[in-house]
């Protein structure tokens, strides 16, 4: 069975290497992969967002399966595409894909079918929208730009000045292209963050293990917004009680909301949440696995990816068993220098072998690397590589993933020194 996965991050790394452990014994090709994920799979260089070029592959190279994990190609409709061809794939149609790809489509879900979010308005036009702001008077101002933008495109306004800035780039300026033709502003949610995936065939929803994401670049959630630095799963805010009260008011909601527009959502839906003094509200929608969480869930998932997968794209997820490891998982991302702004490319990386550490305990998956000429492992972009341990309880795995991360270097190398410890906060409140 040929299995081709579409992405080139360390997110791609973690489901190719879940699916490497199937029975079923795939045939892996990732397009278009990168260096540290050639070791496991076979890298075809198409990018991830040419869908006609990637449809053609998979017809002429005789692919049975193809699991499409990033946002971009999802939304452009790149399983509308394959299956166009004939060839099943795991992730949303691209009519359901605008969960992600439009806020505005997402928070108008949220509102028509009482799902909870936070307040807001949609403004496609600047003038309204600086009107909006000038007299707004509960700061900060949370102001986001419609469509996708690399994580960028969310920016927390402590005063007027600050919103109307974020108005004129996104607006006027054009920072996010077309993203930004329209914006959604509003208010400011407090509380602890959880993210949770799930897996959704549009009738079945199974929630995976829970997990929390580290999005700022440095210590303390100080310095810019990045695709996330590390994660830690289960995310221990997410209580049995909160799991239950998510998936009677947000999730199964969510699937329901999506039926009745005609966007049947099949793939993995990825709630982002916030536990709120007023209970859990939908931060944001992801129509795909999230980066670097899929890095910590995966890991822990005992049953087979492949035949889950399958079982999403042909309805059957209810007669399949999705099971999840009782234990914790630790991912530490080791990033360039610079990043989320300017970093270099090309600095050779020292501790590995074959791209994993010498010796076992912990996982490398890697999301920015690339084989120089001579076949050395170098950086090849911002989030060079996620070190995932798993353990029997979360301190003992984020020693383990800090221990093994420890083992690795190149120029300029920069990680957060505080993953989990938020986490680790609320189970031993100081
Ligand atoms: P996003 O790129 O949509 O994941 O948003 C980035 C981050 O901005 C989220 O992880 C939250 O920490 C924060 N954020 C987004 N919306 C709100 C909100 N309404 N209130 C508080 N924080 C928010
Ligand atoms: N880690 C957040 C995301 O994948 O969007």
């Amino acid at each position: 069975m040929k299995v081709l996965v579409v992405g080139g991050g360390g997110r791609e790394h973690a489901i190719i290497r879940k699916l490497k452990e199937s029975p079923l014994a795939p045939q892996l090709y990732a397009a278009p992969g990168n260096g540290g994920i050639s070791y496991d799979a076979q890298c075809v260089p198409i990018a991830a967002t040419d869908v006609a070029g990637m449809a053609d592959f998979a017809v002429r190279e005789g692919i049975d399966y193809a699991v499409v994990a990033p946002d971009d190609p999802l939304v452009l409709g790149m399983v509308d595409a394959l299956a166009a061809r004939g060839i099943p794939a795991f992730g949303p149609d691209k009519a359901a894909a605008v969960i992600e790809g439009s806020k505005v489509f997402s928070k108008k879900l949220m509102q028509r079918y009482g799902i909870p979010t936070a307040r807001c308005e949609v403004f496609d036009n600047a003038e309204a929208a600086e009107g909006y702001v000038r007299q707004n008077t509960a700061w900060p101002l949370v102001v986001k730009a419609d469509g996708l933008a690399l994580g960028k495109g969310v920016v927390i306004c402590e005063d007027e000045a600050a919103a109307l800035a974020a108005v004129r780039e996104m607006m006027r300026e054009g920072k996010f292209g077309a993203s930004g033709s329209r914006v959604v502003m509003e208010e400011f949610l407090t509380g602890p963050e959880v993210s949770v995936l799930c897996f959704t065939d549009g009738k079945t929803i199974v929630p995976m293990v829970s997990s929390m994401d580290h999005k700022r670049a440095l210590d303390g959630d100080k310095g810019l917004n990045t695709g996330g630095m590390g994660t830690v799963a289960p995310n221990p805010y997410y209580t049995a009680e909160i799991a239950a009260v998510c998936m009677k008011t947000i999730f199964g909601p969510t699937v329901d909301a999506m039926n009745a527009e005609g966007r049947t959502f099949k793939g993995c839906l990825y709630f982002g949440l916030m536990l709120t003094p007023d209970g859990p509200k939908v931060i944001e929608y992801n129509c795909r696995f999230g980066d670097p969480e899929t890095q910590v869930v995966l890991p822990l998932l005992e049953s087979d990816l492949l035949a889950v997968m399958q079982a999403v794209t042909s309805g059957t997820l209810a007669e399949t068993d999705v099971k999840f490891s009782e234990k914790s998982a630790a991912c530490v991302i080791l990033a360039s220098g610079g990043y989320p702004q300017h970093y270099e490319k090309g600095k050779p990386i020292a501790g590995l072998a074959k791209g994993q550490l010498p010796q076992g305990g912990a996982t490398v998956y890697h999301a920015g690397t690339a084989l120089a000429g001579d076949g050395a492992l170098v950086t090849a972009g911002g989030r060079v590589l996620g070190v995932t341990a798993m353990a029997d309880d979360l301190p003992a795995a984020l020693a383990a993933a800090y221990k093994a991360a420890d083992g690795i270097a190149f120029e300029g190398l920069h990680r957060r020194a505080d993953i989990g410890q938020r986490a680790l906060a609320a189970i031993h409140p100081v």
